[in-house]
């Protein structure tokens, strides 16, 4: 299948002495639906953020196809669909 494969290799975050996401690998292929699981903490939005340009990894590697996420954040902001749940709005809904 045509498409870009999208690599995160050994990405750390440290926000001071605290380790966010501590050496995250993982590939997604084209044709191929990634998720992150884990509980409140773990560090998937951290993650989430790296790859779409919001923070610099402190170590790792994130590529998608031919783009260096890390190294060209623009890019990678405008590869991006990016959804933030907010659960203050869902008490507008009937
Ligand atoms: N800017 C920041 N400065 C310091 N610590 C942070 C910062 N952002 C996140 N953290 C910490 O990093 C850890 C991971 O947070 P993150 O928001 O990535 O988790 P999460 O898996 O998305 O959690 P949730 O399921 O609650 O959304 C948490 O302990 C959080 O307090
Ligand atoms: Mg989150």
């Amino acid at each position: 299948m045509d498409g870009w494969t999208f690599h995160a290799e050994l990405v750390t975050k440290t926000f001071g002495e605290f380790r966010a996401n501590d050496e995250i690998s993982l590939e997604v292929r084209p044709g191929e639906v990634g998720g992150l699981l884990g509980p409140n903490g773990a560090g998937k939005t951290t993650l989430v953020k790296q790859i779409i340009g919001l923070l610099k990894p402190t170590s790792g590697g994130l590529r998608l196809g031919p783009y260096d996420l890390v190294e060209d954040p623009a890019a990678a902001r405008q590869l991006r669909s990016y959804s933030m749940m907010m659960r203050s709005l869902d008490a507008l809904r009937d």
